[in-house]
């Protein structure tokens, strides 16, 4: 079990790239597997959530080079020419990996069940399999709506037009995929905006993909051909390098080759109303995405309302966000966020209960929070088995008065395998047991 011990800091300096997107990198691999084709893929994430995408497909007979260095050459089978795999499909703790599998596997000629770790067997399933079955397919999860999934192949799957009663962009994508082997036009709307990483990279592989308002479409019946993908760095792992060094005096640190897509950008929004000394240089597009290198330094932040259109935009982000406004003057607070309740943990109650444990007043409610910003004594909290929380108080760490100790973090490796070389590296005064 690692265990994170984490000091106040002098300082953050230098110019660093964090590892690949997950999101894109997941769909990297499915897409270039359902190409027809030689996909090439540089700047993966090779982190357990990605690799476990990964693994699913070679179960499935694609074959996958492993060039090293984030780089994967994937023989696309073709939407029809996936196998079917000897074994269950594992995926660890990656909510991502399930819920778009269980899409795509909705329209093979094959049976398959779809498993995970403890965290992920506790997350809800319904939100995807309750829509698939309108469109005909046959899956199904235990008594509680949780994993194992089990999903019977041969399915005629039919077209729906489906409103989704929450934003998730995995909610979204997975019926996107099943529209793909789905008789007719697909249409998914979202009651607010989420990351639309399915919709580029479906696009950037020739398909068409329509957008009106809201409403997202796919036809059925087309075909994926094979190309390069340029993965941008993720925005969700910059964030703890970002939040670290707005918070620790005499910092200044660039993060390169951000991927900054408008549909992930609300922590830099949320950050500049709290008064973030935060620039954008050097924007360019990369492969669909836009990228860009960030510079931030050490400022002054003040508490502010979040206004709730930023929720979907920042939605992995909250927990280093809680630590920004731990920080801050005044008062924060967030509403309209429930999602974050069937996160890898409920990262309300983990980030209120390890606030309090460290001496900030943090009052959870049941969409949000009320944070009181000042200072951060320190203490010993829970990673509560999630990367993100663990890697936010490492964060918050570097401003409090006593150190902060942060319990089982072994979780950073599903997303930030890199996360304590490179927080050392920038100054971060971390020691890891
Ligand atoms: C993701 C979507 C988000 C996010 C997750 C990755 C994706 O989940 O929290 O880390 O890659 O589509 P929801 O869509 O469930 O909000």
């Amino acid at each position: 079990m690692n265990t994170f011990f984490i000091k106040k800091s002098t300082g953050l300096a230098g110019r660093y790239r964090v590892p690949g997107d997950k999101s894109i990198s997941h769909r990297s691999i499915m897409l270039g597997s359902i190409a027809e084709g030689v996909t090439e893929v540089s700047g993966l994430l090779e982190a357990e959530d990605v690799l476990a995408t990964l693994a699913t497909f070679e179960s499935m007979g694609v074959n996958i080079e492993r060039l090293g260095d984030g780089c994967l050459r994937i023989h696309g089978v073709g939407l029809h020419g996936l196998k079917a795999p000897s074994n269950d499909l594992y995926v660890g703790n990656s909510g991502t990996s399930m819920r778009l599998l269980v899409g795509l596997l909705a329209g093979q000629a094959f049976d398959a069940t779809l498993t995970g770790d403890v965290s992920l067997s506790k997350r809800p399933m319904r939100r995807v399999l309750d829509p698939l079955v309108l469109m005909g397919a046959k899956v199904q999860s235990n008594e509680n709506g949780f994993s194992p999934l089990k999903i019977s192949g041969g399915r005629s799957l039919t077209a729906i037009d489906y409103v989704m009663p929450m934003g998730s962009a995995q909610v979204k994508s997975c019926l996107l995929l099943a529209g793909l082997y789905a008789a007719g036009t697909t249409r998914v709307t979202e009651p607010a905006v989420t990351r639309d990483h399915t919709e580029r990279m479906l696009e950037g592989f020739g398909y068409v993909v329509e957008k009106t308002g809201n409403t997202i479409s796919v036809t059925g019946g087309g075909t994926l051909t094979a190309t390069k993908v340029d993965v941008p760095t993720d925005i969700s792992s910059a964030a703890f390098m970002l939040v670290a060094a707005l918070i620790t005096s005499n910092s200044d640190i660039t993060l390169e080759h951000v991927g900054i897509n408008p549909t992930r950008t609300g922590i830099i929004d949320i950050l500049k109303a709290m008064g973030a000394d935060l620039t954008l240089e050097n924007n360019r597009i990369i492969g669909g995405e836009e990228v860009a290198d960030i510079r931030v330094k050490s400022s002054p932040l003040k508490g502010i309302h979040i206004p709730e259109k930023f929720v979907g935009l920042a939605i992995d982000e909250f927990p280093v966000i809680f630590v920004a406004a731990a920080c801050a003057e005044g008062e924060t607070v967030l509403t309209g966020a429930a999602e974050l309740r069937v996160k890898e943990s409920d990262r309300i109650q983990s980030m209120a209960e390890g606030l309090q444990a460290v001496g900030v007043d943090a009052q959870a409610s049941d969409d949000g929070m009320i944070i009181q910003g000042g200072s951060i004594k320190g203490g010993i909290v829970e990673s509560y088995d999630d990367h993100r929380i663990a890697m936010s108080f490492a964060v918050a760490g570097l401003r409090s008065e006593q150190g902060i100790q942060v319990n089982n973090c072994e979780n950073v490796k599903t997303s930030f395998p890199s996360f304590m070389a490179l927080a050392k590296k920038c100054g971060f005064n971390l020691t890891v047991r």
